[in-house]
């Protein structure tokens, strides 16, 4: 396998000097790309796309080809996991996804296993090793999970939900029975990206979507702990390099003081904490990426390269920032305003680099 030769975003990650600040977008694979949307209908749906390493491959490059980013991400989904425990996962158009069978009972909880994970999710490791083929080290290949109490409210909801009241609920009615179900998730989890990590993914992502939703006691029981377990078995290092894991909790705020002595490298921030405030509360233990409001990509590309402009200075002078959104791209964007929040990060962050 060739050397890598941009390693600018794995660098950031360890806050070691940079001479730019790196980019990468959440989601950066998508429907905002019509190239996706010609390969997502040829592959038939979502799930098959997933499954299948030639096609997640190629619209993993796809925004590569088009953006001068520092980092690819696998083209995969945080619900696979669950589907290897035979939830089975389905899509349906705008819906978002579902299961055919939810696990929302205790005794369906109590009864779940860790599944093969080898087996189930060769698929996924499929595609890691073809990707990084194709990248032939032109940038790092991010692989990544959701957390288990993300991935759980899914689980136990049965899909998309905006209150959580039947994981919320045995929160607090059953708490033993929500931890048996974050330590299955969290193990699977293990096997999982170290499987990607073997497959040769080169940092991490564990998306915590929905942690910060429950109370902060609940927090730290269900989400933190689970995410501590995940941290503790992972491989940190292949072939001579640290593997970096970058932990986002959307909507984290003063969490992150916590997220940050899980023995993470880097923090995901969203745009409602902004970087100076997030950089106080964790001082120069981690790295920060993030964070533009993904909503600035409906403006005018001086609106955009405004908000490239504001959140390189709220960051401020010096290493371990990575540039993203404080969420995933939204369908509806024009991908020439991605290009100019990219080129924008290239030209204004060498100024806060020495
Ligand atoms: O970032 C990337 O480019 C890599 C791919 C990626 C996808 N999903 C592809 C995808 C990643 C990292 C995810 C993570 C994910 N999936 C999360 C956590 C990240 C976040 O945004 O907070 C969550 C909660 C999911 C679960 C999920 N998968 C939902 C809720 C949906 C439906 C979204 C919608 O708007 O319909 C998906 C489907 C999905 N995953 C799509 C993509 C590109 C859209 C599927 C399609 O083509 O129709």
């Amino acid at each position: 396998m060739s050397d890598l030769k941009n390693d600018v975003f794995l660098r950031a990650l360890m806050r070691e000097p940079v001479s730019r600040t790196p980019v990468w977008i959440m989601r950066q694979a998508g429907r905002y790309l019509p190239e996706y949307r010609e390969v997502r209908a040829q592959a038939g749906d979502f799930m098959s796309l997933c499954r299948n390493p030639e096609l997640a491959c190629e619209v993993t490059m796809q925004p590569l080809r088009r953006f001068d980013l520092d980092a690819a991400i696998l083209f995969s989904d945080i619900l696979t996991v669950p589907d290897a425990m035979g939830l089975d996962l389905y899509f349906v158009a705008g819906e978002g996804p579902k299961f055919r069978s939810p696990v929302q009972t205790a005794n369906a909880i109590r009864s779940l296993k860790v599944p093969d994970v080898e087996s189930k999710l060769s698929y996924v490791f499929d595609a890691v090793r073809t990707i990084r083929r194709e990248l032939d080290g032109k940038v790092p290949l991010i692989g990544f999970a959701g957390s288990p109490f993300t991935v759980g409210t899914y689980m136990v909801e049965g899909g998309s939900s905006r209150e959580f009241p039947t994981i919320k609920g045995i929160a607090k009615e059953s708490p033993e029975v929500l931890d048996h179900l974050m330590n299955i998730v969290a193990e699977t989890t293990i096997e999982y990206l170290n499987g990607q990590i073997e497959a040769g993914a080169q940092a991490i992502q564990i998306f915590d979507t929905w942690g910060a939703a429950l109370e902060g006691d609940d927090f730290h029981r269900f989400s933190l702990a689970s995410m501590q377990k995940i941290m503790d078995g992972l491989i940190r290092e292949k072939d001579g390099r640290h593997i970096p894991v970058i932990l986002f909790t959307k909507g984290a705020g003063p969490l992150l003081k916590d997220l940050a002595d899980t023995g993470c490298d880097a923090l995901g921030v969203d745009w409602t904490t902004d970087l100076a405030t997030a950089r106080e509360y964790v001082g120069d233990k981690v790295a920060l990426q993030g964070n533009l409001d993904p909503a600035t990509l409906r403006e005018s590309p001086e609106v955009i390269r405004q908000g490239v402009a504001d959140t390189l200075a709220s960051y401020g002078k010096g290493p371990g920032h990575v540039f993203n959104l404080g969420h995933g791209i939204t369908p509806d964007i024009d991908p020439d305003r991605l290009g100019a929040l990219v080129d924008a990060v290239h030209e204004l962050s060498p100024a806060y680099h020495d």
